[in-house]
């Protein structure tokens, strides 16, 4: 049986631990016949020491999305490993401490810019940098937690995440006339560095498992990396701008 993903030629950001979701992601995208190329911010020695966790090794390139010159460079970068794109994963996110657990009203705009500009405005940044790799049929993915609502703790990440699904809806817009597909899954909580960050979101974790229909494991990334695979396949041809939850059930309960 071939896999789902084989011969897909796929760039994923935002591996830093073998938790991240970003590695699961690449795994399972490598077990169904990908070719995967890796992005790393800062600590690139720890980045590339966990790529060589992968079922296959990986090339990192360095890109840090509020680095103009590296986001210019990406594309001559991504083509000294693979001729094209088929498909480009978004799993970056950052806020300043005060933009997270501390008091909302708080927050100051310098700290709240950073958060929006990382974890938001960085998925037209990095689909702006890929754009010339990638042809019709192409589709690129992003991770978010649902913004609809305002959670404990996520506070301005919350406001952010609220940016990112619009940006997302416009990216599909800009796009879909070139064949581009952009979608968004919002997965549950996933224990991860970027997770542990905030203060708080303990307690979100804990409850999730209680509450979503279908149950939810906070220590495993792979239903949220199976349906990022999903979407990264010639398997939902015809969806753009969407927002897919990958969180047990929980958005749809009321009580
Ligand atoms: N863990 C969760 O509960 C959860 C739930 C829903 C959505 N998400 C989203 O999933 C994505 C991945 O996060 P994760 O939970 O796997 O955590 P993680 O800490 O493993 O990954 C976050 C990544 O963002 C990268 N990053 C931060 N600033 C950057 C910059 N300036 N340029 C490039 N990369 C940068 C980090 O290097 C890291 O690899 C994030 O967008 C996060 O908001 C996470």
């Amino acid at each position: 049986m071939t896999g789902l993903l084989e011969g897909k030629r796929l760039l994923i950001t935002g591996v830093i631990t073998d938790a991240s979701i970003a590695f699961h992601v690449a795994k399972a995208a490598q077990e169904q016949g990908a070719e995967v190329v890796l992005t790393g911010f800062g600590r690139m020695s720890l980045v590339q020491r966990i790529a060589t966790r992968l079922p296959k090794p990986a090339p990192v390139i360095e890109l840090d999305v509020q680095n103009d010159e590296q986001l210019a460079g990406l594309a001559d970068a991504v083509r000294e490993h693979v001729d094209g794109l088929d498909g480009v994963v978004h799993a970056i996110g950052f806020a300043p401490q005060s933009c997270l657990g501390a008091p909302f009203l708080d927050a100051p705009w310098k700290d709240v810019a950073v958060a929006l500009e990382v974890s938001a405005y960085s998925l037209k940044s990095l689909a702006v940098a890929a754009l010339p790799l990638l042809g019709p049929g192409s589709s690129i993915v992003g991770l978010d937690f649902d913004a609809r609502v305002a959670w404990p703790a996520y506070n301005w990440m919350g406001v952010a995440k609220a940016a990112f699904e619009s940006t997302n809806r416009y990216l599909a817009r800009e796009l879909g006339p070139k064949g581009v597909r952009v979608n968004l899954v919002a997965a549950g909580p996933v224990r991860t560095m970027a997770a542990k960050s905030i203060p708080g979101f303990k307690e979100l974790e804990d409850a999730w498992g209680e509450r979503a229909p279908l149950g939810w494991d906070v220590n495993d990334a792979t239903p949220v990396a199976k349906s990022v695979c999903a979407l990264l396949s010639d398997w939902l041809p015809a969806t753009t701008g969407s927002m897919v939850w990958v969180d047990g059930g929980v958005h749809a309960l009321g009580m």
